[in-house]
């Protein structure tokens, strides 16, 4: 969570509930691009790409300053690639990191020359069937992996992503079979990382396995670039980091003889911090002792609590103000969906609260409206990005009740 500078620029959180409902999700764009450029020059390495990872948020208006900014994108479905295209982004722009998908998807991809990194050798030998005498790439699990939860955790023994490490065999016979050249070589240890250490000695060991491919054009070593969710944890630090990747690129390239271009791919520390959303108090109550903060932000608005019971800063607005004294006051932070795992914030200091004040939780930029449904059948929020000359722009409308009903056949 960063230190806000008139986040909600010429408007107020009041003003943007009552013209656009609540809850709802806003962006800073300034931020948005803060955080992009940090990115685009974290690293001196020459041929080095970021590809926003769009699975944190694909909302066209956010890949379009992200392309701006000069990042490409990954992409992992039809529909990602798509909206991509949508966005702005060229073909040559998207990179299709795809896990078990089907021929026709495949195929999407090579018709659109959209490079791909495949993750198994089922997939790879399909890729060969769909495409023979041609560059792939393939997305290697180093057997370790990290991650803020285990849900979450993308590469190791325990998960299904990625080509094990021993089936070199496999891969050549594979390539050799297909006519293919393995141009690119690709990992995802997990996400949210706030120490550099794990990242930079899980690229040492993908290293070791690229030395046995001659024609590579790229590695790409994923994203997991964290942001501290809690007041007073520290920032990742990334000049640093960047440093020693940087170091490390060298001398890998000084081994294999040419330099060849690295990539990475974050969505988290693109997209976290330019979003909050605001709620709305509905009821407060005590329930055996617990103070509950009823609101409407429940977990079909924002999945990450009750899916990996992640963290989020939620702040309180009285009267249009932020209030900031909590007076020793404890409360429990809930939503509107029916299951008492609705929880946004448990037994927190919290101001407090009554019916009509304003919540703002922190940091929902990335896999947040992408995550939303229409669970309970309630509608998706509506999204607003605050331009950096202040004013408050709608990039998606709020759900209505005709599309909430509008697929199903009677
Ligand atoms: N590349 C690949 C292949 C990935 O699977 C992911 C995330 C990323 C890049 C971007 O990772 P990031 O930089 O955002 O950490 N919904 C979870 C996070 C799931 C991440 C899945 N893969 C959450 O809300 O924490």
């Amino acid at each position: 969570m960063e230190a806000w500078n008139n986040y909600f620029g010429n408007t107020t959180p009041t003003e943007l509930l009552e013209t656009y409902g609540s809850p709802l999700y806003v962006y800073n764009e300034e931020i948005l691009r803060r955080h992009c450029n940090e990115l685009k020059t974290f690293c001196p390495y020459e041929n080095f790409v970021i590809d926003y990872s769009m699975k944190a948020n694909f909302n066209p208006s956010i890949l379009k300053i992200a392309r701006e900014e000069g990042l490409e994108v990954d992409a992992m479905s039809v529909g990602e690639m798509k909206i991509a295209e949508m966005a702005g982004y060229t073909p040559d722009e998207i990179f299709f990191v795809c896990n078990n998908v089907g021929a026709e998807e495949m195929q999407y991809a090579i018709d659109r020359g959209i490079r791909i990194s495949v993750d198994s050798l089922s997939q790879l030998e399909l890729f060969g069937k769909l495409s023979p005498n041609s560059k792939i790439a393939i997305r290697v699990n180093p057997g370790v992996g990290a991650g803020h939860h285990e849900k979450v955790v993308t590469a190791g023994k325990a998960t299904k992503f990625g080509i094990t490490m021993d089936s070199l065999d496999e891969i050549y016979a594979i390539c050799e079979k297909y006519n293919l050249t393995i141009a690119g070589i690709n990992q995802h240890i997990g996400s949210l990382f706030l120490e550099g250490d794990k990242y930079l000695s899980s690229i040492e060991s993908l290293f070791t396995f690229c030395k046995n491919f001659k024609d590579l054009d790229f590695i790409d070593f994923g994203g997991g670039f964290g942001i501290p969710y809690q007041k007073g944890v520290a920032r990742l630090d990334l000049k640093d980091l960047g440093q020693k990747m940087n170091d490390a690129f060298e001398k890998f390239c000084a081994e294999y003889g040419r330099k060849i271009q690295f990539r990475v791919e974050p969505g988290r520390y693109v997209a976290a911090e330019s979003s909050c959303i605001l709620g709305t108090v509905h009821a407060v109550k005590n329930n055996y002792e617990k103070t509950y903060v009823g609101t409407d932000v429940g977990f079909n608005v924002l999945v990450r609590p009750i899916m990996y019971d992640s963290f989020h800063e939620i702040e309180l607005y009285k009267d249009g103000k932020l209030v900031e004294e909590t007076n020793g006051n404890v409360a429990t932070i809930v939503g509107n969906i029916c299951e008492s795992g609705d929880i946004l914030g448990k037994d927190r200091p919290f101001p407090v609260a009554e019916e009509g004040d304003i919540v703002c939780v922190r940091d929902a930029g990335a896999y947040g409206h992408v995550m939303s449904s229409n669970y309970n059948g309630r509608l998706r929020p509506a999204e607003v990005m605050i331009t950096t000359n202040g004013e408050a722009k709608i990039i998606r409308k709020r759900d209505t009740y005709e599309q909430l009903m509008e697929n199903y056949v009677m």
